[in-house]
């Protein structure tokens, strides 16, 4: 069991920045973008990205919404300080854009915006168990009421069978407990080419449903994505 700080701390031995390089997530983001986001007809958006990173997606954002929104208003959390340092120190076009960004965890951050969607990309892998009913509360009370949140992990079977093949990623098992249910958790290492090898929590798939089911969701769209070989599953909810 790791403590929560570990989890954004651990970027700072990593090169989350070779990211710009490798354009790791590219191919996610990109479906979420063109499937789900610009799908909104509307002129105004906002959308609150957690754990942002060096705010990758929040560029790939500014440059794809500006043909469908007039009005852009784009706000995230990145906890770990090189990660953000590093998102604040290269330029980010605000001429169509209104960005606000918090260097906290999700759960430390306050802002008064409702959104129309909350997207969080590989992040609640990051998230300790007694984290996430907290989390899926917050996400809730922060999404308008046509409003949906992205989910994006690792594909549950598809690491599972990864783990089974290197036995040297696996740390620990452990039960989750929620509502009166148990499924499974694996804390494990995932190797990221050029970037480093981050720790992180597979959960069962259903975990996530009974989570967002009981947080007042209900699941829109699952669709699973291979982007060179590495499966993840990407969920949209939206609230009931
Ligand atoms: C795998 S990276 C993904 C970054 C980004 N979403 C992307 O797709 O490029 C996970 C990010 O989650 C952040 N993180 C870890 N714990 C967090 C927390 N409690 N709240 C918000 N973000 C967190 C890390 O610092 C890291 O930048």
């Amino acid at each position: 069991m790791k403590n929560k700080e570990f989890f954004y701390l651990q970027y700072d031995k990593l090169k989350w920045e070779n990211q710009e390089k490798t354009k790791i997530n590219s191919f996610v983001n990109n479906y979420i973008i063109q499937n789900v986001i610009s799908r909104k007809k509307s002129d105004i958006i906002r959308i609150f990205d957690i754990g942002f990173g060096i705010g990758f997606f929040l560029k790939m954002l500014e440059k794809n919404l500006s043909k469908s929104f007039k009005n852009i208003i784009l706000e995230g959390c990145e906890p770990s300080y090189k990660n953000y340092k590093n998102f604040k120190s290269r330029p980010f076009n605000l001429n169509k854009v209104k960005l606000r960004t918090f260097n906290k965890t999700f759960l430390q951050t306050n802002t008064d915006t409702t959104f129309d969607f909350v997207t969080a990309i590989y992040v609640f892998p990051h998230f300790a168990p007694d984290e996430l009913n907290a989390t899926a509360e917050k996400i809730n009370s922060m999404l308008n009421n046509e409003g949906k949140f992205i989910l994006v992990v690792a594909n549950e079977k598809y690491l599972e069978e990864k783990l089974k093949s290197k036995r040297d990623l696996f740390i620990e098992k452990n039960t989750l407990e929620f509502d009166g249910k148990k499924y499974k958790e694996i804390l494990h290492y995932s190797e990221i080419p050029q970037i480093g090898t981050v720790i992180d929590y597979n959960r069962e798939e259903k975990f996530y449903l009974d989570l967002f089911k009981k947080h007042g969701f209900d699941l829109d769209i699952r669709k699973d994505l291979n982007d060179n070989g590495f499966i993840c599953t990407i969920y949209v909810f939206s609230k009931k």
